[in-house]
This record gives C-alpha cells, sequence and structure tokens, in this order.
C-alpha cells in the first residue's frame, strides 16, 4: 500500500511537467514494418528505426510558431537538428492538412472528439 501511494505520487510529480513539455514537441519514428509469418494468424510489426523527425511549437522561437525537425536515419542518427526554412514540404503540407494547427489529430478518434468539443480544429479541415 505504501510501495503503491509513493508510486503513484512520483509519478503524479514527475507526469505534470512532462504533460507541459509533451504537448509542445510530437516525434515520429519512421519504422521498417514487417510481417508475421504465421499463416492463421498473420500481423504486421515495427522494427528498426529508419528516421526520427520532430515538429515542435514554440512561437518564442520560430516566426511560424511550428518547426519541423530531421535527425537523420537507420545507423547515422544526430543529437541535434536544425529546423526547416517555414516554407519547406514538411511545414506546407501539415499546415495544408492537419486537423488541429500542424498535428494530424484526425487520425486519432479520441483526440478528435475533444478538439471538436473544444471547437479547435482549422478553418480549412474538412472530413472526407
Ligand atoms: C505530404 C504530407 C507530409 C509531409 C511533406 C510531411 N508530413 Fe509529417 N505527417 C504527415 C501525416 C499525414 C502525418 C500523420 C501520420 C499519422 O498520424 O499516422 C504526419 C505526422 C508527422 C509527425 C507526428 C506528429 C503529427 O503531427 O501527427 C511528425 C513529428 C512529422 N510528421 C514530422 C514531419 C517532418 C519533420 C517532415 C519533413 C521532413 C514531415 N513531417 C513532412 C504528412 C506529411
Amino acid at each position: 500500500m505504501l510501495i503503491q501511494f509513493t508510486y503513484f505520487s512520483a509519478y503524479f510529480l514527475v507526469s505534470l511537467p512532462a504533460a507541459k513539455i509533451i504537448s509542445r514537441v510530437g516525434y515520429r519514428s519512421r519504422r521498417i514494418t514487417i510481417s508475421s509469418r504465421r499463416r492463421r494468424r498473420p500481423a504486421l510489426f515495427q522494427t528498426q528505426i529508419l528516421a526520427i523527425e520532430a515538429e515542435v511549437k514554440d512561437e518564442t522561437r520560430f516566426k511560424e510558431k511550428w518547426a519541423f525537425f530531421d535527425f537523420g536515419q537507420g545507423t547515422s542518427l544526430r543529437a541535434t537538428a536544425k529546423p526547416f526554412a517555414g516554407d519547406s514540404a514538411c511545414n506546407v503540407c501539415h499546415a495544408k492538412n492537419a486537423a488541429v494547427e500542424n498535428t494530424f489529430v484526425q487520425f486519432y478518434p479520441t483526440l478528435l472528439e475533444v478538439a471538436q468539443a473544444k471547437h479547435i480544429l482549422n478553418s480549412s479541415y474538412h472530413p472526407n
């Protein structure tokens, strides 16, 4: 009981600042997908990392509010990356097609419901 209480207290303390940071940074790792060889229950699995990309929202650092980063591919991943220019393919595609600011909330039904309830969908976003 004491261990559980301590664990959840610690988790709560850590999760508050973590949630603030995570709300501003989106990461994506591209991975190799393989299919299982089991005939009765075929499935797809993600394996090695192909590339790591990120998008960061920070109106104090970036003129366009959002910046996109590429941390490299495969075995040549880098610890740092410079933001792409504001007219990069990343910025243009995300700004044009994403449902909430630059994020693709439309592919996550639970998030989409919250965005609809809070009226934060981009005016350019039209489902279907
Ligand atoms: C042609 C359109 C297009 C381009 C160009 C593009 N993206 Fe995306 N990006 C997407 C879509 C669609 C998703 C959502 C995929 C999903 O959720 O499965 C996505 C998801 C992401 C995510 C996960 C967070 C989110 O918003 O859902 C990151 C991070 C990301 N992209 C970074 C980048 C970076 C960095 C570049 C440029 C090197 C880039 N993207 C270029 C369409 C694009």
